[in-house]
């Protein structure tokens, strides 16, 4: 099966030119001005961009969480994914504190074998690090294709790590080839916060936010950058939202360290004014939470830096049903939101469109770097010949209205309910196929491949 792209203005993380792209079976083959092949299928580009496959490197699909499990599974969440622009996600195996690595994977294999609409990779969270979860590291990088570690600097008594096992787990993935992620919050002065919340009899969802105020977030990136400068492990900040972390990877840039950041699409258009109102603040239950204006514009600054490498989504959705579960206790408010669908266009709408971002960070944030930094690179992450024909074409000046009612999530509400976007993806290939035309979904659960990615080092 062939496919010729034509006329589209193709745009990667350093480029911006227009011309034809020929793909052959699953990847790039040719691209050009004016390309004389044959192709079983012409697609017309004129007046679209044509981008590379979005990959959000942070998803949480049917995980076992706070007493619940998200909503969206392998084969609702990628497609979901795919109809949002989004090609490839990297999904987090959780270990069980007290068993191995190879049992959660397995657990977690049996949960997107067959299931995946769209491409999906693995990063490994180590919940207790010891003698024989060392021993599994090498297997997971060099055998199994899983190159990055998952940490917890919170959530106390269910996936947190203490310093001892952080500084043991960087050593060993370090030596092997990896890379460590890290949800960098103090776990400790949270849960000390939330008691005392919770004995003043304050329990509405307000107090999550006030529970995790910007310092436990710059505290503990911190510590995590000081730790992996230590061992020399290449690092990873998921979810960073706010001036005083960012400022932490600020200041390890003076000795010469680059501590990689993401942060999520709602923590750049989002702010905490939102957990003002009763019980419907729920909808942006997250850890860490929504902060406050200058933070977003320090995020947005940090993208044009270069300080903030990726944007993912977190998402890790839970219906207004699982989110009632908290409407006593802010604390039993299954933590996450819904975003793998809207990132991209998102993202395009309040940065590009709104002259925050240029197109080719657009590229870089949304695709590019996240494919660089967990070893995808080139094969996902970008248009070049021999890559993944992972593609997207988008209508730059379609506008569209976000709503619960239309988007292919499996949650009844919406984070960004009614807001009006101007920029629609249109058509969406996955290694060569095209998988989204015309908002209908071309695929069957299966197509979706696991991707497993080389080692890293820590550079981009
Ligand atoms: O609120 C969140 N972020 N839920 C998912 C788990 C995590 O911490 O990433
Ligand atoms: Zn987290
Ligand atoms: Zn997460």
């Amino acid at each position: 099966m062939s496919v010729l792209i034509k006329n589209g203005r193709i745009i990667t993380a350093t480029d911006d030119y227009v011309a034809d792209i020929f793909i052959e079976g699953e990847t790039i083959s040719a691209i050009g001005r004016n390309l004389n092949v044959q192709a079983d299928e012409v697609i017309d580009a004129s007046g679209k961009l044509v981008m590379p496959g979005g990959i959000d490197p942070h998803v949480h699909l049917d995980m076992p969480f706070m007493g619940t499990y998200s909503s969206d599974n392998y084969e609702t969440g990628t497609r979901a994914a795919l109809f949002g622009g989004t090609t490839t996600v990297i999904d987090f195996i959780l270990q069980t504190q007290g068993k191995s690595l190879q049992s959660a994977l397995q657990e977690w294999k049996g949960r997107s074998d067959n299931n995946a609409v769209g491409d999906y990779s693995f990063h490994m969270a180590v919940t207790d690090f010891n003698e024989e979860t060392k021993k599994e590291i090498r297997h997971f990088i060099e055998v199994e294709g899983i190159t990055s570690f998952k940490t917890f600097m919170a959530y106390k008594g269910a996936l947190m790590i203490d310093d001892r096992q952080m500084v043991g787990l960087m050593q060993e993935v370090k030596k092997h080839g990896g890379l460590i992620n890290v949800h960098a919050t103090n776990g400790d002065m949270i849960d000390f916060l939330i008691a005392k919340h919770k004995s003043e009899g304050k329990t509405a969802p307000l107090y999550h936010y006030l529970s995790q105020p910007e310092v436990t977030e710059a505290e503990a990136s911190s510590r995590f950058a000081d730790m992996a400068d230590y061992t020399g492990c290449p690092g990873y900040i998921v979810h960073l939202t706010c001036e005083g972390a960012l400022n932490a990877v600020r200041f390890a840039t003076r000795r010469n360290q680059h501590v990689f950041v993401e942060t999520c699409i709602q923590y750049l258009v989002l702010d905490a004014s939102l957990y003002e109102q009763n019980f419907e603040g729920a909808k942006w239950v997250m850890s860490p939470p929504l902060r406050e204006k200058k933070d977003q514009e320090t995020l947005w600054a940090g993208l044009n830096q270069g300080l903030v490498n990726v944007v993912a989504t977190d998402h890790c959705p839970f219906m207004w049903e699982q989110k009632l579960m908290g409407k006593d206790d802010f604390s039993k408010i299954p933590n996450g939101h819904p975003a793998i669908e809207n990132r991209m266009e998102l993202l395009f709408s309040e940065g590009v469109n709104k002259g925050k971002i240029t197109l080719n960070k657009y590229v870089e944030v949304a695709s590019t770097n996240a494919a660089k930094i967990f070893g995808m690179f080139p094969k996902k992450g970008t248009i070049a010949i021999g890559s993944d024909a992972d593609i997207i074409l988008m209508n730059p000046n379609e506008k569209h209205t976000v709503s619960a009612k239309t988007h292919h999530m499996n949650v009844d509400y919406s984070g960004y309910e009614g807001w009006e976007l101007t920029g629609k993806v249109k058509t969406v290939l996955l290694r060569g196929k095209v998988v989204i035309d015309n908002n209908e979904c071309k695929v069957q659960k299966g197509y979706g491949q696991f991707v497993k990615r080389n080692k890293v080092d820590g550079k981009i």
